[in-house]
């Protein structure tokens, strides 16, 4: 096996499960709860500004009583221990990854973060956010939660698809595989060369692209492959 001095590890809503936050597409999941298209577009949030507000700030209240598990700790330890680079990058809007001490590329945005539809200036969203909240830079009426919607650009693309280019490993974690741009990653990699593995509870819609897959609770998998890892196996 190749010599792995740049890993890049995209993490998913299973990595948040085991913490007890929803996932979006297992059962009962989160779309099984709310449409998409009332709740997560740009449109939704102009046609029903308080509904989108209540969906972010449950989950926002949710998030902030979530505690990280076994799988965000492993890999902020393989951020600090491993020799080489350890890019994270989530689609999860949640920060337990950051409470477990590691840095992640948040590439969907983040429920603590709130976003002025005007100035697009951005600052820490208080737990509850409500329609017609006023920016603190321009104080226009427009602030929103700073979430990456349906139809729009995620954040951080540029750096991203610069990691995956030059990356010898690439993992993803507890993700379905199902949502564009980062379910095409893998391939991304694959072209540069790297070694792809998938961590899940069972099989997504991107596992043949994987070249490897474990199977299992991310809280157990997870850091028994950390441990591989920083082995050198
Ligand atoms: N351990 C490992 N994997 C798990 C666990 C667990 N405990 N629980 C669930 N999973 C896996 C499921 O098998 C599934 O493949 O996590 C994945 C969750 O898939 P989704 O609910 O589709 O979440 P995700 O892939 O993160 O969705 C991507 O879609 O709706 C948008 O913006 C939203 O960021 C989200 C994106």
């Amino acid at each position: 096996m190749r010599k792995v001095d740049r890993i890049v590890i995209l993490t998913g809503a299973g990595i948040s499960a085991e913490s007890g936050l929803g996932t979006f597409r297992d059962e009962g999941g989160l779309w099984a709860q709310h449409r998409i298209e009332d709740v997560a577009t740009p449109e939704a949030f102009v046609r029903n500004p308080d509904l989108v507000h209540q969906f972010y700030n449950a989950r926002r209240a949710q998030a902030a009583d979530a505690g990280s598990n076994a799988a965000h700790v492993a890999l902020a330890r393989l951020q600090s221990e491993f020799p080489g680079d350890v890019i994270l990058v989530t689609q999860n809007v949640d920060g337990l990854h950051e409470m477990a001490g590691a840095a992640a590329i948040h590439m969907h945005g983040e429920l603590s973060r709130a976003l002025c539809a005007t100035c697009e200036h951005r600052w820490d969203a208080p737990l509850s956010m409500e329609t017609g909240a006023t920016c603190p830079a321009c104080a226009a009426p427009t602030a929103r939660p700073d979430i990456v919607w349906f139809g729009e650009m995620p954040y951080h693309l540029d750096q991203i698809v610069e990691a995956l280019q030059t990356c010898d490993l690439f993992a993803a974690i507890g993700t379905s595989g199902q949502v564009y741009p980062a379910a095409g990653f893998v391939e991304e990699a694959r072209m540069a060369g790297a070694a792809t593995i998938e961590l899940n509870l069972r099989d997504s819609d991107m596992s043949h692209a994987f070249e490897d897959h474990i199977t299992g609770l991310a809280s157990v998998t997870v850091p028994k492959w950390v441990d591989q890892v920083l082995a050198g196996r």
